[in-house]
């Protein structure tokens, strides 16, 4: 049985802060994007500068599948980073002249972890867990992130605005109740 994970209390507070805010403004949208309505708007962003040129395609096509690194752990909001242990299972060894492997060795012997800059968010008074989505539902990675396996860098190619997360719901139909994402209970 899948265990649904707490929505952080932080989470509920600001939510509520947003709805008061918005209803007392008046505005909160009278009703739902229109079923199948596309994110018009949405363009692509440039990649951020990362601290190390990490490259998915060099490394997912050395064979090592996307959970290898992005373990979906308890409670199952975020897929997360590598530790640099997992790095260093093969960088103690290889391409060990380069300053960036240097830098990263230098962070695993400190304990410390790659302060990667996050590409993909929402905001705290979300709920959206990757454990249901990949886990549970079964969706593809490559479908809210694009072909990650193909690119050195990696930029937001794919909105996760609410009318994105509301156009795939209304495709799979998948509930759009406003409190599936804003309440959590
Ligand atoms: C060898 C480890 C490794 C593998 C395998 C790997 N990743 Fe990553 N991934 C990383 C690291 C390190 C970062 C942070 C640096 C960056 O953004 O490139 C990252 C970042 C990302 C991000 C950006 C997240 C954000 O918002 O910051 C996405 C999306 C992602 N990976 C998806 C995937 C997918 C999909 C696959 C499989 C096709 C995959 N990764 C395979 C290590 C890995
Ligand atoms: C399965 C082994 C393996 C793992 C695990 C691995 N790498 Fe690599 N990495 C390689 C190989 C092979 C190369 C290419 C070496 C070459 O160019 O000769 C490489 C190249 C790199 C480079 C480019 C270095 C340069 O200066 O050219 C960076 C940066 C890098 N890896 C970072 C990482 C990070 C960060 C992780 C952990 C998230 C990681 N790697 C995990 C095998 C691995
Ligand atoms: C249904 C859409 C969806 C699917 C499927 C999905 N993601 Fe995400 N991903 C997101 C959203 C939305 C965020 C931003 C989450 C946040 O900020 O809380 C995100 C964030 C991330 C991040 C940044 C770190 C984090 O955990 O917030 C990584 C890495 C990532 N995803 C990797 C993956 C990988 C690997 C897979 C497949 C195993 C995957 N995602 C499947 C939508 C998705
Ligand atoms: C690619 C399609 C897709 C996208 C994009 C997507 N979802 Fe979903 N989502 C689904 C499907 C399918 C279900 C499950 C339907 C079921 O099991 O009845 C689901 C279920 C959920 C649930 C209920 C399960 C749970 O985790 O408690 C929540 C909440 C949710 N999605 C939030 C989001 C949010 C927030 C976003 C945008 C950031 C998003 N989803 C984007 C397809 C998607
Ligand atoms: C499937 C998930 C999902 C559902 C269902 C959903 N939302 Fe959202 N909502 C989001 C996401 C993701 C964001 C943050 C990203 C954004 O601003 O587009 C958001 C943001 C918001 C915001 C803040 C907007 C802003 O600009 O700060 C309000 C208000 C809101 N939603 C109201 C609603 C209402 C009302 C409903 C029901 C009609 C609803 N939401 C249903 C995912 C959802």
């Amino acid at each position: 049985m899948h265990r649904r994970p707490a929505i952080p209390p932080t989470a509920l507070v600001r939510a509520t802060l947003v709805w008061a805010s918005l209803l007392c403004a008046g505005l909160l949208p009278s009703q739902t994007a229109a079923p199948g309505s596309k994110d018009e708007a949405f363009v692509p962003s440039p990649p951020p500068e990362q601290p190390l040129p990490f490259s998915h395609k060099l490394h997912v096509g050395l064979g090592a599948q996307c959970t290898d690194c992005h373990q979906i752990k308890d409670p199952g909001f975020l897929a997360g980073y590598p530790p640099t242990g997992t790095c260093m299972a093969c960088h103690a060894a290889i391409k060990t002249e380069s300053p960036h492997i240097q830098k990263l060795a230098e962070l695993d012997k400190q304990g410390k972890q790659v302060p990667w800059v996050k590409v993909y968010k929402v905001p705290d008074y979300v709920y959206f867990s990757h454990d249901w989505h990949y886990n549970e539902t079964k969706i593809r990675c490559q479908e809210c992130h694009g072909p990650v396996a193909e690119r050195d860098a990696i930029f937001q190619e794919k909105p996760v605005t609410m009318i994105a997360c509301m156009s795939c719901h209304d495709r799979h139909k998948a509930s759009t109740e406003c409190n599936l994402c804003h309440d959590g209970q």
